[in-house]
Parts: C-alpha cells; structure tokens; sequence
C-alpha cells in the first residue's frame, strides 16, 4: 500500500485524491490516510503531492515508519475525500515545516 506522511500535516493539498482510481484517500481535519484496503498500488498519486508526502510502505523513510500503521487506522475512522479542494488556509507556512505531527488532529 501507500501510505501518507508527515509533510502532509496543516497543508492538505488534495491533488493527490484527484488522481486515485479507487477512490483510496480519507479525510480528516488536517492530514489525509490512505485506507490499505482500498490502495492498489497504482503509484500516480506520488507525484501530486507539492509536499511529496507519498510513499510505498516498503519506501517509508525510516522516522516516517509509524505512518504505515496510522493511515491504516485512520483512514478506518475518516471519511472518503474522492474531490479535489482548496488546500489549509496556511498551507504554504506549514508546508516546509519537518517536524509537526504534533499538530495532527483526528
Ligand atoms: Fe490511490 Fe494509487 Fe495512490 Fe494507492 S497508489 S492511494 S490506488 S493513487
Ligand atoms: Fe496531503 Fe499531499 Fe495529498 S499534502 S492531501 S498528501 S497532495
């Protein structure tokens, strides 16, 4: 599966929800999972992302590996996005901030 990473955190830019063929993403308040029971592997969400938040699990940089279990868990208590939408007001702020999954809000 792929799985959503931290650079994802306060920007939810949505382009990659566009391009998914099996409608895979899940929305919260300020991050997006991919349900692993839905993600084929297709990959043409990877280069969306303006935050390059996207990974094959098996890719996962090694500080990000917690990830894989929280977009599978997520994503079982988040609806489906299957829109693109308007990104978080202070998305371009938070985009080149490393470190805030802290601020990430289910
Ligand atoms: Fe959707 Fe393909 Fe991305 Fe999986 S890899 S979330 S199927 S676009
Ligand atoms: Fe997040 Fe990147 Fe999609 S910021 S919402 S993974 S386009």
């Amino acid at each position: 599966t792929f799985v959503v990473t931290e650079s994802c955190i306060r920007c939810k830019y949505t382009d990659c929800v566009d391009v998914c063929p099996t409608d895979a993403f899940r929305e919260g308040p300020n991050f997006l999972a991919i349900d692993p029971e839905d993600c084929i592997d297709c990959a043409v969400c990877v280069p969306e992302c303006p935050v390059q938040a996207i990974y094959a699990d098996e890719d996962v940089p090694g500080d990000q590996q917690d990830f894989v279990a929280l977009n599978a868990e997520l994503a079982r208590a988040w609806p489906a996005i299957t829109r693109l939408h308007a990104a978080l007001p202070d998305a371009e702020a938070w985009a080149p901030v490393k470190l805030k999954r802290a601020e990430l809000k289910r």
